[in-house]
């Protein structure tokens, strides 16, 4: 039997739907929303996403700014791009394109992003917020897989959560998140990673499994829960061929599964641009 697919696109376009009128209503303020784009290098993939995030700012009636540095740039050069991006009004939040060429120190770049402008949500500041459930800039790959479990209706508080990988993007945050109180989370979450070589017993036994490594089919049918719900968030790309954690024989298996292309990636988007319009909520004020 096929898992019931759950794609990514239903959840964002719910997300966007909601957004439009909050842009609207800040524009009529004469305050549109800024995104501030800053990106470093020539490097390819990382000037395709930057243009992908102009161009739906622009689809939307927002302001997005782009500083765009050359290759040999400084981490001092970054940072003082960052910093008057910090202290221009018609910038809201923006994102620090990454990875950043090798001379440049990305967490000396982080730690100078004015965390009420931090789109990612990775600024410690925001980590910590996160931690002490402290309203601010979630970071959006957890916030868009926390999206799509209430989208299709899947019982997640009280449930096994197993997240497959511990890194700062999406295992960490996602851990936080999921266990949190409140009616979309509330799970027993479990994080495994290479220091658990027998992870397969714990993600065999899970309601919900996240795959967050970045090991193209390392999710196998046999490390799956029959029924239960499986989320592909770790990806690899080989040029432009999208690797996914999870083999596609897992659909044979799981009850409720990501499709391996439009998955996560479309709810990450839709959650920047939440960010954003709750950044320029708070800065701009009651209407
Ligand atoms: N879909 C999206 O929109 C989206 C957005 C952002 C990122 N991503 C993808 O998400 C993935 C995770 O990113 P990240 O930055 O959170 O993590 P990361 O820094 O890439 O770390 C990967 C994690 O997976 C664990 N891991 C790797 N191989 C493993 C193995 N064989 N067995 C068990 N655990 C293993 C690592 O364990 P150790 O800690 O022990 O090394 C580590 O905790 C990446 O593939 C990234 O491309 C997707």
């Amino acid at each position: 039997m096929s898992a019931v697919m759950m794609p990514g696109q239903p959840v964002a376009d719910a997300v966007f739907a909601d957004l439009v009128p909050r842009i609207e209503a800040l524009r009529s303020q004469g305050r549109p929303p800024g995104l501030a784009t800053v990106l470093d290098g020539d490097d390819e993939p990382s000037a395709r996403y930057v243009a992908m995030k102009m161009r739906k700012a622009e689809e939307l009636g927002c302001n997005s700014p782009h500083v765009h540095l050359p290759a040999d740039a400084t981490t001092a050069d970054v940072i003082e791009a960052v910093q008057r991006l910090n202290a221009d009004d018609g910038v809201d939040a923006m994102l620090v394109q990454h990875p950043a060429p090798p001379q440049v120190d990305f967490d000396a770049v982080l730690m100078a992003v004015d965390p009420d402008k931090d789109v990612d949500g990775m600024h410690p500041t925001n980590v910590g917020r996160l931690a002490l459930g402290i309203p601010g800039p979630v970071s959006c790959t957890p916030a868009g897989i926390e999206a799509i479990l209430a989208h299709y209706a899947v019982p997640v508080a009280g449930r096994d959560v197993v997240i497959v990988g511990r890194g700062v993007t999406i295992g960490r945050p996602l851990s936080i998140l999921l266990s949190q109180k409140r009616p979309t989370a509330n799970a027993a979450v479990t994080v495994v990673h290479t220091g658990v070589p027998d992870w397969p017993e714990y993600t065999r036994r899970a309601d919900i499994l996240v795959a967050a490594a970045g090991v193209p089919g390392m999710i196998r049918p046999e490390h799956v829960r029959p029924g239960g719900v499986v989320v592909g968030a770790g990806v690899r790309y080989e040029g432009r061929t999208l690797l996914p954690d999870v083999d596609e024989a897992c659909e044979e298996v799981a009850g409720w599964i990501t499709p391996r292309v439009g998955g996560v990636g479309p709810t990450t988007l839709a959650m920047l641009f939440r960010n954003l319009v709750e950044a320029a909520e708070r800065r701009a004020g009651p209407a």
